[in-house]
């Protein structure tokens, strides 16, 4: 049987905001001052093993919820919480492509003072943002969206999502 959606997007998000505090406690253990030791293998590889997750956190998550989910609850009527979920994907996408980059340069060049200054400062405001988005999806968002599926198009949405995700 298909999980319906809410619980897929709710997987999602659980595990993101996992990937999300072992970013923060990794940052705020290296500290802002100066770079990791190059040798900081921890560190390298939970960065390189951010990247893929948080791609598709900013690309097929949102955009499931944008093009499929959203509107759906828009039917209702104005609802001011769509306008500020959709404001807050817009301001997460160019943080997480930032952030994505400079894990990819500090792959080749390592990091100097300013680059590591910044993914720092970046992790942390994209780990927060992400965060509380999740927060306001899980308490107001996915349980006004499960009141109104029937659950034959619960399941055509399960359904489409998980094929969304396979051909990504
Ligand atoms: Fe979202
Ligand atoms: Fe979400």
């Amino acid at each position: 049987m298909t999980p319906g959606i809410c619980n897929a997007l709710h997987d999602d998000h659980m595990a993101t905001v996992r990937l999300l505090e072992d970013l923060e406690t990794a940052l705020t253990r290296a500290g802002r001052k100066k770079p990791p030791a190059p040798d900081d293998a921890g560190l390298a590889r939970l960065l390189d093993e951010l990247v893929a997750p948080m791609r598709q956190e900013i690309t097929d998550h949102f955009a499931f919820e944008e093009e499929h989910l959203f509107p759906r609850v828009e039917q209702l009527g104005d609802t001011p919480m769509l306008t500020i979920l959709k404001g807050e994907h817009n301001t997460i996408r160019p943080l997480a492509e930032r952030l994505a980059g400079l894990i990819a340069a500090s792959r080749r060049d390592g990091f100097d003072a300013d680059a590591w200054a910044e993914l720092y400062d970046l992790g942390l405001e994209l780990a927060e943002r992400e965060t509380f988005h999740i927060q306001k999806e899980e308490m107001g968002f996915l349980p006004l969206l499960g009141h109104m599926l029937a659950p034959d198009e619960d399941r055509a949405l399960a359904a489409a999502y998980a094929d969304a995700k396979a051909r990504s």
